[in-house]
C-alpha cells in the first residue's frame, strides 16, 4: 500500500465529483415545510412509501443518490470530518466547537471501558454465538447496569395504550395496481403530548445512554471477536481515536494512520440512513417507552438479517466462491436461472448508484494494492458489478449498495468475515440513538394495521 492518508481525502472528493456529474448535479431541495398531520401517502408492500414520522437527522434521495446528515452531504463528512464529530452532529443537530468535541471524545472513551459488561458476557457461551447474537445480549447487559434505577414513569399512560384492535374492521382501501394501496388518514383529535423528564430518563433514553451505547457496542464487538479467536478482551488505549481503538481492541495492534482513517470513513458513512429496517425497529421499540438499550438491541437484531446488514458477509462468500473475474459471467447466469437475489445489489430506496458504495469501492481498490489475493477478490467484485448492472441495471435499476464493497474494506483492515455486520452496527448505533432521542420529543407509539384477508363465521368444532 503506497498511498497515504492525504490520498483518502482526494479519493472521497473524486467520488463526490463523479456523483455530482452522474446523479446529483441539481440544486438541493428547499427545506421542507413542517407537515400538518395526519397526512396522506401511498403505501406499498413492506410499508414502501409510508412516512412514519418527521426527522431532521438525515435525508436520503434514492433517485439522485444523495445522502445527507443534518444538512451536510456524506462526501464532505467523509472527506473532512471524523466519526466522533459525526456522532456529535447526529445527536445534537450541529457540528461541535473544538472544546465540545474534545469533551465528547473523552466521554466516548470513558464509556468504551465496559469491563463489567464484558465480564458478565463471559459468563455466557459467547464462543458458540454469532457476534451479532452476543451483541444483542451485550446491549441488554449494558441496560442491566442500571436495573436498580427503574423508570416509574415508563409505564404506559392510559391514552398511549392501543384502544381497540381495528384489524377486523373493513378499511378504506382503494387498490392501485396489484402492488399498491392508498390509505386515507382520517383526522383524529390529537392527544396530549407526553414529555419525558430529562433528569429521570437520561440514563435510559437520553444523551448519556446514547454515548454509552455508541462506545459500548464497539467494545463488546471487539471483546466477543477476541474470545472467538481464543484471546482475552482488550481495554481501549487512551489517546487513540474511536476508529483506531476499534481496530486495536479487535486486532491487538495499533493501526497505521491510513487504516485508522479508512475505518473512520467507514464508520462515518454507515452512521445513518433514513428509515431503514433497523432504524425503524429501534424506533418502534423506543416508541413504547422501552428504554434505549432495548431499542438498540432490536436494531441490532434487524440489522443481522441477510437482506439488511448481513448482506456484506454474503458478498465476500460469493466473491470467494466465484474465485476470479473470468468465472463471473457463468456464476451470474447460474444465480439468475435460480432466481436468486445477488447480495450487495439493489435497494428499496436507491434507484441510482449508492453514494456509500462510490466511496467504499475506491477504498477497497486502494487497500487491495500490492496484495495479489485481495486484488483478485477486488477485480472479481468489479467484474461482478459490471455483469449485474449490464444484466439488470437498466431494467431494474440495480446498483451496488453499501454492503457490496464494505466486506473487502473490513477484510483488508484485518477483520474476520463475522465482524462485517457488527462493524455496521458499531457505526449505525449513532443514527439509531439520534433518531430515538429525536422521536422522544414528540413520541407516539407506532401501531400500524394489517389488512385482514382471512375468513369469518367459521363454526368451532372441539378437537375430539
Ligand atoms: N439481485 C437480483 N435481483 C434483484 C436484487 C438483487 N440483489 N434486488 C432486487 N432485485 C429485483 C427483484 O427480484 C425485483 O424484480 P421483479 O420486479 O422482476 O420482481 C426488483 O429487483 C425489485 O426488488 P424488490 O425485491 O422488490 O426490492 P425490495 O425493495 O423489496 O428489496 C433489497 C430491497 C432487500 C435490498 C433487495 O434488493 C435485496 O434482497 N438485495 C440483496 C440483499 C442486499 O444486498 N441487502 C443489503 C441492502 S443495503 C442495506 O440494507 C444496508
Amino acid at each position: 500500500m503506497k498511498s497515504g492518508v492525504h490520498e483518502l481525502q482526494s479519493i472521497v472528493l473524486k467520488a463526490a465529483e463523479k456523483a455530482k456529474k452522474e446523479t446529483i448535479n441539481e440544486p438541493a431541495p428547499e427545506t421542507p415545510k413542517k407537515q400538518k398531520w395526519p397526512i396522506s401517502c401511498t403505501v406499498g408492500p413492506g410499508l414502501e412509501g409510508a412516512i412514519a414520522c418527521e426527522s431532521s437527522v438525515g435525508y436520503v434521495n434514492g433517485a439522485k443518490g444523495w445522502l445527507v446528515y443534518r444538512g451536510y452531504n456524506i462526501f464532505d463528512l467523509c472527506a473532512y470530518s471524523s466519526y466522533e464529530e459525526t456522532c456529535y452532529l447526529l445527536l445534537h443537530g450541529k457540528t461541535p466547537k473544538k472544546d465540545e468535541l474534545a469533551q465528547f471524545k473523552e466521554r466516548l472513551f470513558d464509556y468504551t471501558k465496559v469491563n463489567n459488561v464484558v465480564r458478565r458476557l463471559l459468563g455466557f457461551p459467547i464462543e458458540e454465538m454469532s457476534v451479532m447474537g452476543a451483541l444483542r445480549l451485550g446491549t441488554n447487559l449494558m441496560r442491566s447496569r442500571y436495573s436498580d434505577f427503574d423508570m416509574k414513569q415508563a409505564s404506559p399512560a392510559g391514552f398511549d395504550a392501543v384502544g381497540a384492535d381495528e384489524d377486523s374492521f373493513a378499511m378504506e382501501t382503494v387498490p392501485l395496481g396489484s402492488n399498491h394501496a392508498t390509505y386515507e388518514f382520517k383526522p383524529k383529535k390529537r392527544r396530549k403530548k407526553v414529555k419525558l423528564k430529562k433528569h429521570e430518563f437520561d440514563k435510559f433514553v437520553g444523551e448519556e445512554a446514547a454515548i454509552s451505547l455508541i462506545a459500548g457496542i464497539s467494545a463488546i464487538i471487539a471483546a466477543v471477536s477476541r474470545v472467538h479467536n481464543g484471546k482475552l478482551p482488550l481495554e481501549p488505549l487512551p489517546g487513540l481515536s474511536h476508529a483506531a481503538n476499534l481496530i486495536y481492541m479487535v486486532t491487538g495492534r495499533k493501526p497505521t494512520p491510513l487504516e485508522e482513517r479508512v475505518m473512520d470513513i467507514a464508520l462515518i458513512l454507515h452512521a445513518d440512513h433514513g428509515m431503514n429496517a433497523s432504524t425503524f425497529a429501534t424506533l418502534v421499540v423506543g416508541s413504547t417507552l422501552a428504554d434505549i438499550y432495548y431499542s438498540v438491541g432490536s436494531g441490532v437484531a434487524a440489522l443481522s438479517g441477510p437482506l439488511h446488514g448481513g448482506a456484506n458477509e454474503q458478498v465476500m462468500k460469493n466473491l470467494r466462491e466465484i474465485g476470479s473475474k473470468e468465472n463471473v459471467a457463468e456464476w451470474v447466469n447460474k444465480k439468475t436461472a435460480q432466481k436468486s437475489k445477488i447480495a450487495g445489489f439493489g435497494h428499496r430506496v436507491y434507484k441510482a448508484y449508492d453514494p456509500r458504495a462510490r466511496i467504499l469501492g475506491p477504498l477497497a481498490a486502494l487497500l487491495s494494492e500490492g496484495d495479489p489475493e485481495k486484488k483478485k477478490l477486488f477485480q472479481t467484485a468489479v467484474e461482478l458489478e459490471r455483469a449485474v448492472m449490464e444484466k439488470f441495471g437498466e431494467e431494474k435499476k440495480l446498483f451496488p449498495n453499501v454492503d457490496f464493497y464494505s466486506g473487502l474494506v473490513y477484510s483488508a483492515l484485518g477483520f474476520d468475515d463475522e465482524l462485517f455486520t457488527p462493524m455496521f452496527a458499531a457505526s449505525r448505533v449513532a443514527g439509531w440513538t439520534s433518531r430515538v432521542l429525536e422521536y422522544m420529543d414528540n413520541n407516539r407509539i407506532f401501531r400500524p394495521r394489517s389488512l385482514y384477508v382471512g375468513e369469518f363465521n367459521k363454526k368451532y368444532t372441539p378437537p375430539d
